[in-house]
Protein backbone atom coordinates (compact mmCIF):
# COMPACT_ATOMS: atom_id res chain seq x y z
CA UNK A 1 0.00 0.00 0.00
CA UNK A 2 1.13 3.46 -0.74
CA UNK A 3 2.82 5.75 2.34
CA UNK A 4 1.05 9.29 2.41
CA UNK A 5 3.83 11.31 4.59
CA UNK A 6 5.49 14.60 4.93
CA UNK A 7 8.64 12.73 5.72
CA UNK A 8 11.45 13.71 3.24
CA UNK A 9 13.99 11.50 4.60
CA UNK A 10 11.75 8.35 3.59
CA UNK A 11 11.36 9.75 0.21
CA UNK A 12 15.30 10.63 -0.02
CA UNK A 13 15.65 6.96 0.78
CA UNK A 14 13.61 5.51 -1.54
CA UNK A 15 14.81 7.56 -4.22
CA UNK A 16 18.21 6.65 -3.60
CA UNK A 17 17.07 2.96 -3.43
CA UNK A 18 15.99 3.56 -7.59
CA UNK A 19 12.55 3.83 -6.74
CA UNK A 20 9.83 6.20 -7.73
CA UNK A 21 8.06 8.58 -5.28
CA UNK A 22 5.25 11.37 -6.05
CA UNK A 23 6.75 14.54 -4.98
CA UNK A 24 4.43 18.05 -4.20
CA UNK A 25 5.37 21.01 -6.42
CA UNK A 26 3.69 24.26 -6.96
CA UNK A 27 2.41 23.53 -10.12
CA UNK A 28 1.40 19.69 -10.05
CA UNK A 29 2.39 16.79 -8.26
CA UNK A 30 5.14 14.92 -10.05
CA UNK A 31 6.22 11.65 -10.20
CA UNK A 32 10.02 11.21 -9.58
CA UNK A 33 12.74 9.33 -9.72
CA UNK A 34 16.85 10.24 -10.06
CA UNK A 35 17.39 11.24 -13.25
CA UNK A 36 20.64 9.90 -13.77
CA UNK A 37 19.24 6.69 -13.19
CA UNK A 38 18.02 5.38 -16.40
CA UNK A 39 16.60 2.37 -14.71
CA UNK A 40 14.62 4.38 -11.75
CA UNK A 41 13.64 6.97 -14.97
CA UNK A 42 12.47 3.93 -16.84
CA UNK A 43 9.48 3.07 -14.21
CA UNK A 44 8.17 6.13 -14.67
CA UNK A 45 7.20 5.56 -18.13
CA UNK A 46 5.67 1.80 -17.41
CA UNK A 47 3.84 3.11 -14.32
CA UNK A 48 2.15 6.36 -16.32
CA UNK A 49 1.68 4.14 -19.74
CA UNK A 50 3.49 7.05 -21.35
CA UNK A 51 5.44 6.28 -24.62
CA UNK A 52 9.11 7.00 -24.74
CA UNK A 53 8.91 9.24 -27.27
CA UNK A 54 7.77 12.19 -24.68
CA UNK A 55 10.41 14.09 -22.70
CA UNK A 56 10.93 14.52 -18.88
CA UNK A 57 11.49 17.67 -17.01
CA UNK A 58 14.68 17.60 -14.67
CA UNK A 59 13.88 19.48 -11.86
CA UNK A 60 17.22 21.21 -9.44
CA UNK A 61 16.89 23.12 -6.61
CA UNK A 62 20.01 25.41 -7.02
CA UNK A 63 21.35 27.37 -10.04
CA UNK A 64 24.77 25.94 -9.52
CA UNK A 65 23.35 23.24 -10.88
CA UNK A 66 22.09 24.50 -13.93
CA UNK A 67 25.41 24.53 -15.33
CA UNK A 68 25.83 20.67 -14.65
CA UNK A 69 23.43 19.95 -17.38
CA UNK A 70 22.70 22.33 -20.24
CA UNK A 71 25.45 23.83 -22.43
CA UNK A 72 24.30 27.18 -23.24
CA UNK A 73 21.98 29.85 -21.27
CA UNK A 74 20.99 32.51 -23.85
CA UNK A 75 21.07 35.99 -22.37
CA UNK A 76 16.75 36.21 -22.55
CA UNK A 77 16.90 32.61 -20.11
CA UNK A 78 19.20 34.31 -17.94
CA UNK A 79 16.40 37.09 -17.51
CA UNK A 80 13.54 34.68 -17.27
CA UNK A 81 15.15 32.94 -14.28
CA UNK A 82 16.04 35.70 -12.33
CA UNK A 83 12.60 36.45 -12.70
CA UNK A 84 10.89 33.53 -12.56
CA UNK A 85 12.82 30.67 -10.52
CA UNK A 86 12.32 29.07 -8.15
CA UNK A 87 8.64 28.58 -10.04
CA UNK A 88 6.59 27.16 -12.43
CA UNK A 89 9.20 27.86 -15.35
CA UNK A 90 10.29 25.14 -17.42
CA UNK A 91 12.86 26.08 -20.11
CA UNK A 92 13.87 24.06 -22.65
CA UNK A 93 17.94 24.72 -23.41
CA UNK A 94 20.55 22.61 -24.94
CA UNK A 95 21.91 19.63 -23.02
CA UNK A 96 24.80 18.15 -21.58
CA UNK A 97 26.12 14.36 -22.20
CA UNK A 98 25.29 14.04 -18.22
CA UNK A 99 21.84 13.44 -19.10
CA UNK A 100 20.65 10.40 -19.91
CA UNK A 101 18.55 10.23 -23.41
CA UNK A 102 15.60 8.38 -21.92
CA UNK A 103 15.08 11.78 -20.75
CA UNK A 104 14.96 13.71 -23.70
CA UNK A 105 13.96 11.24 -26.00
CA UNK A 106 17.14 11.38 -27.57
CA UNK A 107 16.60 15.35 -28.52
CA UNK A 108 19.70 17.69 -28.29
CA UNK A 109 17.51 19.77 -25.94
CA UNK A 110 16.41 19.13 -22.10
CA UNK A 111 13.58 20.99 -20.01
CA UNK A 112 14.43 21.78 -16.82
CA UNK A 113 12.73 24.02 -14.40
CA UNK A 114 14.05 25.02 -10.97
CA UNK A 115 11.04 24.08 -8.69
CA UNK A 116 9.01 26.48 -5.71
CA UNK A 117 7.75 23.90 -3.15
CA UNK A 118 9.69 23.85 0.17
CA UNK A 119 9.49 20.20 0.65
CA UNK A 120 10.59 19.13 -2.47
CA UNK A 121 13.58 22.31 -2.34
CA UNK A 122 14.36 20.31 1.18
CA UNK A 123 14.35 16.85 -0.23
CA UNK A 124 16.26 18.16 -3.29
CA UNK A 125 19.02 19.75 -1.62
CA UNK A 126 19.63 15.92 0.48
CA UNK A 127 19.60 14.61 -2.78
CA UNK A 128 22.90 14.96 -5.09
CA UNK A 129 20.93 13.95 -8.29
CA UNK A 130 18.25 15.95 -9.68
CA UNK A 131 14.92 14.57 -9.91
CA UNK A 132 13.26 13.58 -13.49
CA UNK A 133 9.15 14.02 -13.13
CA UNK A 134 6.24 14.42 -15.35
CA UNK A 135 3.24 14.97 -13.78
CA UNK A 136 2.06 12.16 -11.50
CA UNK A 137 -1.46 10.92 -14.02
CA UNK A 138 -1.69 7.91 -15.88
CA UNK A 139 -0.73 9.27 -19.63
CA UNK A 140 -3.80 12.45 -20.59
CA UNK A 141 -5.75 12.25 -17.77
CA UNK A 142 -6.03 15.39 -15.73
CA UNK A 143 -2.84 15.87 -13.32
CA UNK A 144 -2.83 15.58 -9.97
CA UNK A 145 -3.20 18.75 -7.40
CA UNK A 146 -3.48 16.78 -4.30
CA UNK A 147 -1.85 14.03 -2.33
CA UNK A 148 -5.15 11.70 -2.42
CA UNK A 149 -5.43 12.17 -6.35
CA UNK A 150 -2.07 10.75 -6.74
CA UNK A 151 -3.17 7.79 -4.27
CA UNK A 152 -6.22 7.30 -6.65
CA UNK A 153 -4.35 6.78 -9.62
CA UNK A 154 -1.35 4.57 -8.17
CA UNK A 155 -2.58 2.79 -5.52
CA UNK A 156 -0.54 0.05 -5.96
CA UNK A 157 2.12 0.94 -8.23
CA UNK A 158 4.27 3.41 -6.07
CA UNK A 159 5.67 3.37 -2.21
CA UNK A 160 5.39 6.75 -1.29
CA UNK A 161 3.64 10.04 -2.15
CA UNK A 162 5.25 13.23 -0.08
CA UNK A 163 2.10 15.29 0.94
CA UNK A 164 2.92 18.87 0.72
CA UNK A 165 -0.75 19.61 0.61
CA UNK A 166 -2.60 21.16 -2.24
CA UNK A 167 -0.55 22.89 -5.29
CA UNK A 168 -0.84 26.56 -5.22
CA UNK A 169 -0.77 26.96 -8.79
CA UNK A 170 -3.00 23.88 -9.83
CA UNK A 171 -1.93 23.78 -13.65
CA UNK A 172 1.44 22.40 -14.91
CA UNK A 173 4.56 25.28 -15.35
CA UNK A 174 4.72 27.17 -18.52
CA UNK A 175 7.17 25.92 -21.48
CA UNK A 176 9.75 28.18 -23.21
CA UNK A 177 12.38 27.18 -25.95
CA UNK A 178 14.25 29.47 -27.74
CA UNK A 179 14.96 30.07 -30.90
CA UNK A 180 18.33 30.08 -33.37
CA UNK A 181 17.78 33.98 -32.13
CA UNK A 182 17.77 33.59 -28.99
CA UNK A 183 14.12 34.51 -28.85
CA UNK A 184 11.87 32.50 -26.61
CA UNK A 185 8.74 30.24 -27.78
CA UNK A 186 6.07 29.26 -26.10
CA UNK A 187 5.92 25.52 -26.33
CA UNK A 188 3.30 24.90 -23.31
CA UNK A 189 0.87 27.62 -21.92
CA UNK A 190 1.19 27.13 -18.01
CA UNK A 191 0.88 28.42 -14.50
CA UNK A 192 2.88 31.83 -15.55
CA UNK A 193 0.51 33.88 -17.71
CA UNK A 194 1.30 35.51 -20.72
CA UNK A 195 1.52 38.92 -20.17
CA UNK A 196 4.01 37.86 -17.04
CA UNK A 197 6.26 35.95 -18.84
CA UNK A 198 6.09 38.83 -21.97
CA UNK A 199 7.03 41.53 -19.42
CA UNK A 200 10.64 40.16 -19.51
CA UNK A 201 10.98 38.13 -22.77
CA UNK A 202 9.41 40.66 -25.14
CA UNK A 203 6.06 39.27 -27.57
CA UNK A 204 6.82 35.83 -27.04
CA UNK A 205 6.09 33.15 -30.41
CA UNK A 206 4.01 30.84 -30.48
CA UNK A 207 4.96 27.27 -31.26
CA UNK A 208 3.03 26.06 -34.32
CA UNK A 209 1.06 23.21 -34.04
CA UNK A 210 2.78 21.25 -37.40
CA UNK A 211 6.02 21.56 -34.76
CA UNK A 212 4.13 19.56 -32.11
CA UNK A 213 6.86 18.64 -29.64
CA UNK A 214 5.64 17.91 -26.34
CA UNK A 215 2.35 16.32 -25.45
CA UNK A 216 0.76 19.24 -23.29
CA UNK A 217 0.75 20.13 -26.70
CA UNK A 218 -1.38 17.25 -28.03
CA UNK A 219 -4.92 18.26 -29.02
CA UNK A 220 -6.32 15.14 -26.49
CA UNK A 221 -4.65 15.51 -23.34
CA UNK A 222 -6.23 16.02 -19.03
CA UNK A 223 -8.81 14.48 -20.46
CA UNK A 224 -11.52 13.34 -17.65
CA UNK A 225 -13.46 9.57 -18.54
CA UNK A 226 -16.92 11.77 -19.40
CA UNK A 227 -17.28 13.53 -22.28
CA UNK A 228 -16.90 17.43 -21.59
CA UNK A 229 -18.41 20.26 -24.08
CA UNK A 230 -17.14 23.24 -23.97
CA UNK A 231 -20.09 25.76 -24.58
CA UNK A 232 -20.00 29.98 -24.88
CA UNK A 233 -23.86 30.47 -23.12
CA UNK A 234 -24.71 27.62 -20.65
CA UNK A 235 -27.87 29.29 -19.87
CA UNK A 236 -29.24 29.44 -23.47
CA UNK A 237 -27.98 25.35 -23.54
CA UNK A 238 -29.92 24.29 -20.88
CA UNK A 239 -32.99 25.94 -22.04
CA UNK A 240 -32.39 23.72 -25.59
CA UNK A 241 -31.53 20.74 -23.36
CA UNK A 242 -33.95 20.00 -20.15
CA UNK A 243 -33.70 16.08 -20.78
CA UNK A 244 -30.60 14.81 -19.80
CA UNK A 245 -28.71 14.82 -16.14
CA UNK A 246 -25.84 16.94 -16.55
CA UNK A 247 -22.64 18.27 -14.15
CA UNK A 248 -21.90 22.11 -14.69
CA UNK A 249 -17.95 23.50 -14.52
CA UNK A 250 -18.71 27.42 -14.38
CA UNK A 251 -16.56 30.18 -13.16
CA UNK A 252 -18.20 32.18 -10.88
CA UNK A 253 -21.76 31.90 -11.87
CA UNK A 254 -24.51 29.53 -10.32
CA UNK A 255 -27.00 28.15 -12.70
CA UNK A 256 -30.70 26.29 -12.03
CA UNK A 257 -31.72 24.12 -14.00
CA UNK A 258 -33.65 20.82 -12.76
CA UNK A 259 -31.27 18.64 -15.16
CA UNK A 260 -27.91 20.27 -13.20
CA UNK A 261 -27.21 17.31 -10.60
CA UNK A 262 -23.60 18.57 -9.99
CA UNK A 263 -21.89 22.04 -10.32
CA UNK A 264 -18.60 23.18 -9.69
CA UNK A 265 -17.83 27.04 -9.04
CA UNK A 266 -13.89 28.35 -9.59
CA UNK A 267 -14.01 31.02 -7.81
CA UNK A 268 -17.49 32.21 -6.40
CA UNK A 269 -15.01 35.89 -6.12
CA UNK A 270 -14.48 35.91 -10.48
CA UNK A 271 -10.74 35.60 -8.96
CA UNK A 272 -8.85 33.90 -12.39
CA UNK A 273 -5.46 32.42 -10.22
CA UNK A 274 -8.53 31.10 -7.39
CA UNK A 275 -10.53 29.72 -10.40
CA UNK A 276 -7.25 28.02 -12.14
CA UNK A 277 -5.71 26.14 -8.54
CA UNK A 278 -9.29 24.75 -7.85
CA UNK A 279 -9.61 23.55 -12.24
CA UNK A 280 -8.13 20.04 -12.17
CA UNK A 281 -9.64 19.48 -8.70
CA UNK A 282 -13.23 20.21 -10.07
CA UNK A 283 -12.97 18.49 -13.07
CA UNK A 284 -12.19 15.43 -11.15
CA UNK A 285 -14.91 16.05 -8.91
CA UNK A 286 -17.36 16.18 -11.84
CA UNK A 287 -15.81 12.86 -13.63
CA UNK A 288 -16.45 10.98 -10.06
CA UNK A 289 -20.17 12.25 -9.77
CA UNK A 290 -23.08 10.55 -11.68
CA UNK A 291 -24.14 12.96 -14.58
CA UNK A 292 -23.51 11.94 -18.18
CA UNK A 293 -22.27 14.79 -19.66
CA UNK A 294 -19.84 17.47 -17.89
CA UNK A 295 -21.11 20.93 -19.49
CA UNK A 296 -17.87 23.23 -18.94
CA UNK A 297 -17.68 27.49 -20.14
CA UNK A 298 -14.74 28.96 -21.29
CA UNK A 299 -12.96 31.37 -19.15
CA UNK A 300 -12.10 35.13 -19.24
CA UNK A 301 -9.78 34.92 -22.42
CA UNK A 302 -7.21 36.94 -20.58
CA UNK A 303 -4.10 35.58 -17.98
CA UNK A 304 -4.14 32.80 -16.50
CA UNK A 305 -7.86 32.68 -18.07
CA UNK A 306 -5.71 31.88 -21.56
CA UNK A 307 -4.23 28.50 -19.96
CA UNK A 308 -6.93 27.39 -18.64
CA UNK A 309 -9.00 27.78 -21.57
CA UNK A 310 -6.17 25.77 -23.31
CA UNK A 311 -6.52 23.27 -20.73
CA UNK A 312 -10.79 22.82 -21.50
CA UNK A 313 -10.00 23.13 -24.97
CA UNK A 314 -8.36 19.61 -24.59
CA UNK A 315 -10.15 18.20 -22.09
CA UNK A 316 -12.69 18.58 -24.61
CA UNK A 317 -11.60 16.84 -27.42
O1 LIG B 1 4.51 21.78 -13.76
C1 LIG B 1 5.09 20.91 -14.39
O2 LIG B 1 5.77 21.15 -15.41
C2 LIG B 1 4.99 19.47 -13.87
C3 LIG B 1 5.68 19.41 -12.51
C4 LIG B 1 5.70 18.02 -11.93
O3 LIG B 1 6.97 19.92 -12.63
N1 LIG B 1 5.56 18.55 -14.78
C5 LIG B 1 4.97 18.27 -15.98
O4 LIG B 1 5.64 17.27 -16.66
O5 LIG B 1 3.97 18.81 -16.38
P1 LIG B 1 5.01 16.52 -17.92
O6 LIG B 1 5.97 15.44 -18.23
O7 LIG B 1 3.64 16.13 -17.62
O8 LIG B 1 5.11 17.58 -19.04
C6 LIG B 1 6.40 17.96 -19.48
C7 LIG B 1 6.35 18.54 -20.83
C8 LIG B 1 5.93 17.53 -21.85
O9 LIG B 1 4.92 18.13 -22.65
C9 LIG B 1 7.22 17.28 -22.62
O10 LIG B 1 7.00 16.92 -23.93
C10 LIG B 1 7.91 18.62 -22.51
O11 LIG B 1 7.65 18.98 -21.19
N2 LIG B 1 9.34 18.49 -22.74
C11 LIG B 1 10.21 17.78 -22.02
N3 LIG B 1 11.44 17.86 -22.57
C12 LIG B 1 11.34 18.63 -23.66
C13 LIG B 1 12.25 19.10 -24.64
N4 LIG B 1 13.54 18.76 -24.63
N5 LIG B 1 11.77 19.88 -25.62
C14 LIG B 1 10.49 20.23 -25.64
N6 LIG B 1 9.56 19.83 -24.74
C15 LIG B 1 9.99 19.04 -23.77
MG1 LIG C 1 1.65 15.78 -17.77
Amino acid sequence: MIEISKDVNRAAELLRNHEVVAIPTETVYGLAANALDEEAVRKIFEIKKRPLSNPLILHIHDLEKLHEYVTEVPPLAKQLIEAFWPGPLTLVLPKRNTVPDIITAGQNTVAIRMLNHPLSLELLAKLDFPLAAPSANPFQAISPTQASHVVNYFPHEIKMVLDGGDCAHGIESSIIGFNHEGKAVLYRLGSLSVEEIEKVSGKLIMNKKEEVITPGMLDKHYSPRKKLVLVDDIKKWLQENTEQQIAILSFNTKYEAVNICQQEILSAKGDLHEAMSNLYNAMMKLDEGSAELILAEMLPNTSWGISMNDRLTRASN
